[in-house]
């Protein structure tokens, strides 16, 4: 499991176990120059540590990115259980890892993710304090989702006004994959827009839903990729965007919710070669952790605008750079995170 490589950049990596609840988990804080990494606890049936380490390596090293250009004083973590949600996850478990969260003494912050729900860490919050996204009656903002919703939606926005000379989205159509938490409600904003929207989901149900509710046309599941749309929005999972879907898209811009869309670096500037505005996922869809980020602060809802507006704000002036520079806007994202974190840095190191 160990190799030095594998978590070089990487400050503490902490292995838990709690015999008595069954709890085995890795809590993993990538970088705290910002401030005190943020990241939700996934719970997940990992066939072994070793994949369970790659997994919450990668993902707390995405976290410290996504704060950083969001411009959050937020560093990156992430921590994942071992385990199948549906039949392991116990009060007493979801409690022996709020003990192991609160043993980091505030270097860790956590919240929800895939596998764990917003009523899971009211038993966590149990054990600990530092955790955010709560329920609303723990003093907390509630379900994160419909904010990232509407950060995609104005990363949308941004997006068609620069591939389309300061137009709006009324009128273009959509293709949504995925009408879970985010895809339904950024399908909501996207018709209130005048947009028309094409949609797929592997459940049925949603798909009639959406049908009914935003006049939606609906497509199977593998179909999606090819459908001939203005704007392409992966709010399904990750990898989306490789070598078997690239050559069938026929759209000009992609954003959507989905974390890590592009299989690997180089079809970020497949996308580039062929003319697609690709608006990086960490950024675009950053709202949900915007929103979360500030409980610690006391909520303000015009704040959250102002953070959401500055969402926007980023996404265009990445655009603007990675043109003049010729280079892919997945790369540019990165690039304007890492001055962000090397400033923080020379601030703090000892003169
Ligand atoms: P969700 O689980 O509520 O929704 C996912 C939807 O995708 C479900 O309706 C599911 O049936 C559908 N789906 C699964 N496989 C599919 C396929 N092959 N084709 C079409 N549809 C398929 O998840 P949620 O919360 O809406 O998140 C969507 C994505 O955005 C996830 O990748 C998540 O990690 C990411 N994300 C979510 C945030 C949030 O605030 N909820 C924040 C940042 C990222």
């Amino acid at each position: 499991v160990f190799s030095a490589e594998s978590f070089a950049d990487h400050e503490q990596v902490v292995f838990v176990s709690d015999p008595d609840s069954g709890l085995r988990a890795i809590i993993a804080i990538h970088d705290t120059s910002l401030g005190p990494a943020l990241g939700g606890c996934r719970m997940y049936p990992y066939p072994s540590e070793e994949d369970a380490l790659r997994d919450v390596l990668r993902l707390s090293r995405g976290m410290t990115y996504k704060a950083a250009a969001a411009g959050l004083d937020l560093g990156g973590g992430k921590a994942v259980i071992i385990g199948d949600p549906r039949r392991q996850k116990t009060p007493a478990l979801l409690q022996a890892m709020g003990r192991a969260v609160d043993r980091m003494a505030g270097r860790y912050i956590t919240a929800e993710d895939v596998g764990t729900t917003v009523a899971d860490f009211a038993e966590v919050h149990k054990t600990t304090r530092h955790v955010v996204g709560l329920p609303v009656e723990l003093g907390g903002t509630g379900d994160p989702s419909p904010t990232t919703a509407l950060g995609v939606f104005l990363g949308l926005e941004a997006a068609a006004r620069h591939r389309w000379n300061g137009r709006t989205l009324s009128g273009r159509t959509v293709a949504v994959q995925g009408l879970g938490n985010v895809g339904w409600h950024l399908c909501r904003y996207l018709a209130e827009a005048g947009a028309r929207l094409v949609v797929a989901d592997v459940d049925e149900d949603r798909t009639a839903r959406a049908a009914a509710a935003f006049s939606a046309e609906v497509v199977r599941p593998q179909a999606i990729y090819a459908v001939e749309a203005d704007i392409f929005a992966p709010c399904a999972m990750g990898a989306v965007l490789n070598d078997e879907t690239l050559p069938q898209l026929r759209c000009a811009i992609i954003g959507g919710a989905a974390n890590n869309q592009l299989a690997c670096d180089a079809h970020g500037e497949r996308l580039r070669e062929r003319g697609i505005l690709y608006a990086p996922d960490f950024v675009i869809n950053a709202g949900g952790m915007i929103r979360v980020a500030l409980e610690r602060d006391g909520f303000a809802q015009a704040l959250l605008d102002d953070r959401l507006k500055g969402l926007a704000a980023t996404l265009s002036a990445i655009f603007e750079r990675a043109e003049r520079d010729g280079k892919p806007t997945q790369a540019t994202a990165i690039d304007l995170a890492q001055e962000r974190l090397r400033a923080a840095r020379a601030r703090q190191a000892p003169s």
